[in-house]
């Protein structure tokens, strides 16, 4: 008997770590936010949670109010629902919550790719390359790739004046994809080529066949990171990251001319800390499915909305023709390409304001924060809860913002001017139980950790509607066409997908 007491005693040791691991002992301490644990140990809500983040959010606010708890795949993720409460979470220091920890998981499981000591400190260091003159430089690229882009693939038709037809997903992912990735990994060099039609012309062969593979790594993508990918999708996403890594490897983009400083500046930065190149490689992979995966579907939204709403559509016309005209340019047949620059671009309110409601509409992210040691937090209106290290916390500002009655009346509609103040400017003041909401839209997320990318793809929004309203008369095929469902597997990942294309069709109008 007595030998059997500790084989007894080591299995429910066991039994009980493994109900711990499992969550079930996990109890409200005093202090705590309401918390939900769901009915199956470990999974919790997961299951709820990925079919529809909206309404599970919603059930969980409805039934616990704005702070709780839930279980989802063994984390203890608490929301906060209240927008006035963001700021105690956006702007804390990475000592109290962190999204590293999290991103870190993620990229490793999605890319293959292993962060760095310093990794948010690189990051930081190249973020300048995406703003300021940086992004001159970028905007000047971009503008001379699109145009290229758009009229080369005209330029093959026969009759050029001929309605074209394509679906305005693939279209504007198409282009929005291919421009962004020349600008950003650099184009072919003449002296490979031999002419510098020969190198524009494998450079967008080649980077239309990666838009391609890209769109078949981003579709498996959410299961990916949900650790649910069917054996042969695995084996397609493992074919497709061998694929992306070796394209970006980076001898291959050292071989390249008009490479950004972007780019270069991490290659650099990563070389000088002894960073592998094939792990340098991985992160460029990071680096591309972050620049491009939120840009194209965006570029979607923004043309489909203004082709359903005539009236948007004939303000933001408007406002490009006038702001080309000031600058004494015209697009004539032959003749130049638009020097479409970056102080342009910063005197249209209307279609700033249309791709604010654009992204106010469609953009879903998932803020998520590890929290990095047992602390009190503070809602604004007085309530303090504790929360314990280990769990995560998050926002959910779909719900919270983008489409809270008070601070966006008739939230579901789109109303382009949303954005736009009386005097013509951008429209700052948002209000919710009349108090001005300092968080009023948020598609990049916000404080320490804010999208850095988010003034180059504004830009890159602005440049390809610019565009496409100047040089081609464009209109949906059927103009009775209702919104397309959204893919629920996107929502948290940022901007959401259509479940089906939408055809359009476009001809040069000169
Ligand atoms: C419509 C397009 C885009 C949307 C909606 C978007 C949205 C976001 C969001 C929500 C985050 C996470 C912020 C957080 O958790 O606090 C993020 C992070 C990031 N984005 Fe964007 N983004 C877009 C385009 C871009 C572009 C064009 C680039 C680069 C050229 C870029 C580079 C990044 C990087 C590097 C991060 C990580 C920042 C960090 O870890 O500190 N994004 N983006
Ligand atoms: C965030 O914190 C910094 C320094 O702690 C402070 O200067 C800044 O005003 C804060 N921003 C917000 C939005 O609270
Ligand atoms: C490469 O990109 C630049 C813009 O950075 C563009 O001017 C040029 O036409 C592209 N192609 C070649 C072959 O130079
Ligand atoms: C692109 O690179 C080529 C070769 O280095 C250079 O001659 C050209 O000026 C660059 N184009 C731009 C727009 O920087
Ligand atoms: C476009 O205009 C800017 C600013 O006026 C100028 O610096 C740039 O050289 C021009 N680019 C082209 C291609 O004409």
């Amino acid at each position: 008997m007595s030998l059997w007491l500790p084989v007894l005693l080591a299995l429910f040791i066991s039994v009980l770590g493994g109900l711990h691991l499992l969550g079930v002992f996990r109890r409200r301490r005093p202090k705590e936010p309401p918390l939900d644990k769901g009915h199956i140990p470990w999974l919790g809500h997961a299951l709820d949670f990925k079919n529809n983040k909206v309404e599970f959010l919603q059930k969980m606010q409805r039934k616990h109010g704005d702070i709780f708890t839930v279980q989802i795949g063994g984390n203890c993720i608490t929301f906060v629902m209240d927008p006035f409460s963001f700021g105690s979470i956006l702007n804390v220091t990475r000592s109290k919550m962190d999204m590293n920890p999290i991103v870190k998981q993620l990229v490793a499981r999605a890319f293959g790719y292993h962060h760095l000591e310093n990794e948010h400190k690189v990051m930081e260091a190249t973020n300048k390359h995406l703003m300021g003159d940086g992004l001159v430089v970028l905007t000047q690229t971009m503008m001379k790739n699109l145009q290229n882009l758009m009229l080369h693939s005209i330029g093959t038709v026969k009759n050029q004046k001929e309605w074209q037809y394509d679906g305005l997903l693939h279209y504007s992912s198409n282009t929005v994809f291919q421009a962004g990735y020349l600008s950003l990994f650099g184009n072919e060099t003449v002296k490979s080529m031999g002419s510098k039609e020969k190198a524009e012309e494998f450079d967008w062969v080649h980077s239309e066949e990666l838009f391609n593979e890209f769109r078949k790594y981003d579709s498996l993508f959410p299961n990916l990171v949900y650790a649910m990918l069917s054996l042969k999708d695995k084996l397609e996403a493992e074919r497709l990251k061998r694929l992306f890594w070796n394209v970006l490897s980076f001898k291959k983009i050292m071989q390249k001319d008009n490479v950004s400083r972007w780019i270069i500046d991490h290659l650099q930065l990563r070389q000088e800390q002894g960073m592998a190149e094939y792990m340098q490689a991985r992160f460029m992979f990071v680096l591309l499915w972050g620049s491009q995966s939120n840009t194209g579907p965006a570029s979607f939204w923004l043309l489909f909305f203004l082709m359903k709403h005539p009236e948007a559509f004939k303000a933001v016309k408007e406002e490009v023709e006038k702001v080309l005209k000031e600058t004494n340019q015209e697009v004539k047949p032959g003749g130049p390409l638009i020097n479409l620059t970056r102080d342009m671009l910063m005197k249209t309110p209307i279609l700033d304001s249309t791709v604010e409601e654009t992204l106010r509409l469609m953009s879903a992210p998932g803020l998520i924060r590890a929290i990095m040691q047992d602390m009190d937090f503070k809602m604004a209106d007085g309530r303090e809860y504790a929360l314990r290290k280990g769990d995560r916390i998050g926002i959910f500002p779909y719900i919270s913002v983008h489409m809270d009655l008070e601070i966006h009346p008739e939230p579901h509609q789109f109303k382009y001017d949303r954005f736009l103040s009386p005097d013509g400017i951008r429209r700052t003041s948002f209000y919710k139980n009349g108090k001005k909401v300092k968080y009023f839209t948020m598609p990049w997320g916000g404080g320490i950790s804010m999208c850095p990318g988010r003034f180059l793809a504004t830009n890159e929004l602005k440049q390809f509607v610019f565009l496409m309203l100047v040089y081609f008369d464009i209109e949906l095929v059927n103009a009775e066409e209702e919104n397309p469902p959204i893919d629920q597997n996107r929502v948290g990942f940022g901007i959401v997908h259509p479940t089906r294309d939408i055809q359009f069709r476009y001809k040069l109008r000169f």
